[in-house]
């Protein structure tokens, strides 16, 4: 009967919402298009008695209102909220582009060093950020008063061993990859040739210069004869490979505790090729590592025979390189990740 398909449509009508715009359009097509369901209803009503028709013109107009209504209603709704945008969008439109990230510069440097060192015969070895006081310092012949066992220097965790222990067992986080050999000559034997890249940790006011982070590179040769001229000569060339040929090194003695003698070694300023600038301090050097040859009693330490072997040792820091290849002045760039600023370095390395 008509009217019971009136009523049946009318809640159906009542029911009805639309989240998006192609099922409000869904809904206009099959009951106000031009082959829907009103346009039947009306086809009908012309069948039925003239006495039936008096009641159900009525219904059937307010029928058709309702429909309209819903339609109009719905239709607001959606341009107002947009949501038939933000559900299904404009298919026509050309998708969102895939946003491709960018390399770290530090880990291009460091894997640009690592690749050199390989050429010399290398391993690549790590160890763990937070240490003990024996890998950090004493194994390395720090002596028990060094400043850089200090607080100012260095970030000491408390351990504290379960309720009421007030954490006697004291560990820091690294101040340097040196650790690394330690760990390295108690674990094997006797030639070692690696080099252990990571990061370190020291108390240090942020600024454009300091950080309390930043990431190092440790050298380490231990075999029968090995001699200061190795260490230089293995230097040079890594400073050839990396900076280029004309590049020159010098070395100037130092101190560190674990190496005996000590150096330090200096490149001629890669940016203003030693006419002098920010970067070399108008010296037109710069210094890039710390070297030597290992201690005896860091091998003793260790658990090596130095009277069989010796040894030289160095340490870098990549941020330092990675100044002097790219001209950052500004240490916080490294840890901001701000895309604008790593997307400028472009590596053929994948
Ligand atoms: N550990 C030193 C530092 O953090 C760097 C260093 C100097 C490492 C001399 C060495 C070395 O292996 O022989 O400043």
């Amino acid at each position: 009967m008509l009217q019971d398909k009136i009523a049946q449509y009318s809640d159906e009508i009542h029911a009805f919402s639309a989240g998006t715009a192609d099922e409000l359009e869904q809904f206009r097509i099959r009951f106000l298009g031009t082959k829907g369901i009103i346009k039947d209803l009306f086809e009908e009503f012309k069948t039925v008695s003239a006495e039936e028709k008096r009641v159900l013109g009525k219904v059937l107009n307010e029928f058709k209102k309702l429909a309209e209504e819903k339609y109009n209603q719905l239709k607001d709704s959606l341009s107002n909220t947009g949501s038939s945008r933000q559900t299904h969008g404009d298919l026509t439109l050309p998708g969102n582009g895939l946003e491709l990230g960018a390399r770290h510069p530090l880990v291009m440097v460091r894997t640009e060093i690592i690749e050199i060192f390989k050429k010399l015969g290398f391993n690549v070895a790590e160890g763990p950020e937070i240490e003990d006081d024996w890998h950090n310092f004493s194994a390395l012949n720090f002596p028990e008063e060094h400043p850089a066992r200090d607080m100012q220097d260095t970030f000491f965790i408390s351990l504290s061993k379960g309720e009421g222990d007030q954490g006697s067992e004291s560990v820091a986080l690294r101040t340097h990859t040196s650790s690394v050999q330690v760990r390295m000559m108690e674990q094997g034997k006797p030639p070692f040739r690696a080099i252990m890249p990571g990061r370190v940790y020291r108390n240090e006011a942020i600024s454009a210069r300091a950080h309390c982070f930043f990431h190092q590179v440790e050298g380490l040769y231990v075999d029968e004869n090995v001699s200061f001229a190795d260490l230089k000569q293995t230097l040079f060339y890594f400073v050839q490979e990396l900076f280029g040929e004309d590049t020159k090194v010098r070395f100037r003695p130092s101190y560190f505790p674990f190496t005996e003698p000590s150096a330090e070694m200096d490149i001629s300023c890669t940016i203003c090729k030693g006419a002098g600038c920010q970067m070399c301090k108008h010296s037109g050097w710069v210094e890039i590592l710390g070297c030597g040859m290992v201690d005896p009693n860091v091998l003793e330490n260790c658990g090596i025979d130095s009277k069989k072997y010796t040894g030289f040792a160095f340490g870098m820091g990549i941020e330092r390189i990675t100044n002097l290849k790219y001209e950052i002045r500004d240490l916080r760039m490294f840890s901001e990740n701000d895309i604008r600023f790593l997307k400028q370095f472009k590596t053929e390395l994948i």
